[in-house]
């Protein structure tokens, strides 16, 4: 049943500590991805989060690198366009830009000007949200676009460092809570 796939995709996800720099406790989702029974759990339990919103969501955004493995499984299951948000330099057309800090340093974040039409409603997706640095910065840029941001969706959330208070009161779900 659905509570112990999630019991075993969290028992999958490994902890490190000190990476990549001291103090920071690293959770590790490459065991998911690498079993293919956990990797379908995963993927299932993301999209039961917002199965309510599939009528309305016309794309998600998934950023890089590893909101690049489960946003397009979600954009395929919703029937939604998938748009990456790309670290500094990927992009060859014209692009936005965005920068931000995170749990363990900074960045920037950019996505293509003409990645979607305007008044799109957006699903943000990826693995994990720690301060929530990364995912401010790309609604800002969706919103820049004329985006509308419908939800943030990531399969972990550290719940001590508050992330969700820094999206602006936006939905927030998340599969796994450490
Ligand atoms: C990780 C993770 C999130 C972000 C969360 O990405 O995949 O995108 O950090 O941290 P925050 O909530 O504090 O912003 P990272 O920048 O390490 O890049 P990667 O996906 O390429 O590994
Ligand atoms: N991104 C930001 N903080 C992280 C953490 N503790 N583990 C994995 N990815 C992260």
């Amino acid at each position: 049943d659905t509570e112990a796939l999630r019991a075993r995709v969290r028992e999958a996800i490994r902890s490190v500590p000190d990476f990549p720099k001291e103090g920071i406790l690293f959770r590790d989702i490459t065991p998911v991805l690498a079993d293919a029974e956990l990797f379908r759990a995963a993927s299932a339990l993301h999209h039961s989060h917002v199965a309510d919103l599939a009528e309305q969501v016309d794309v998600i955004v998934g950023m890089e690198s590893r909101g690049f493995l489960f946003g397009p499984i979600l954009a395929q299951q919703l029937g939604a366009a998938f748009v990456p948000a790309r670290k500094p330099g990927k992009l060859p057309a014209a692009t936005v830009e965005e920068r931000y800090a995170l749990e363990y340093g900074e960045n920037a974040l950019q996505m293509h000007a003409d990645a979607f039409a305007e008044g799109a409603r957006v699903l943000v997706v990826d693995d994990l949200l720690a301060t929530g640095g990364t995912a401010a910065a790309t609604g800002r840029l969706i919103e820049r676009l004329g985006g509308t941001v419908l939800a943030y969706l990531f399969l972990i959330e550290l719940d001590f460092l508050n992330g969700r208070e820094v999206l602006g009161g936006a939905r927030v779900e998340a599969v796994l809570h450490f």
